[in-house]
């Protein structure tokens, strides 16, 4: 493959997630999260200021699973367990986004 692919290629999948990822929360997470402002949940932004792709994938699928580890009392978030390990990270891309730089 050309070398420069390689250079290319990460930057334009990055790119692609982050599109799919503001698909995919708006058709689920909208309700409770939004992106700067807190709502029923945290806001994305102070996620992505505290937390990394993996815990913010096993919070998506799994929330009765980690809430404790992020320090929450309970869980009031519904699992998404049919998404699949593509849509986790386009979100978990998605969230990083908004960190403060
Ligand atoms: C019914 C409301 C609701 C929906 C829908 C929802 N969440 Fe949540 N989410 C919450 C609440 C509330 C919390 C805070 C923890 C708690 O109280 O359970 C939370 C916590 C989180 C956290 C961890 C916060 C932290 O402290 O790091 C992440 C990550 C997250 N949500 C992502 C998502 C994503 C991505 C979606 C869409 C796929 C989504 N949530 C959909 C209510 C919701």
């Amino acid at each position: 493959m050309k070398r420069w692919l390689w250079v290319v290629l990460p930057v334009v999948l990055t790119a692609a997630n982050v599109q799919e990822g503001q698909k995919l929360f708006k058709a689920y997470c909208w309700g409770c999260h939004h992106q700067t402002a807190e709502a029923f949940g945290p806001s994305f932004r102070s996620i992505a200021n505290k937390r990394n792709r993996g815990e913010i994938m096993a919070q998506i699928a799994d929330p009765d699973g980690t809430y404790k580890q992020l320090g929450y009392r309970r869980n009031s978030m519904p699992a998404f367990s049919d998404l699949n390990a593509t849509q986790l990270e386009a979100l978990a891309d998605y969230i990083q986004s908004f960190k403060d730089q």
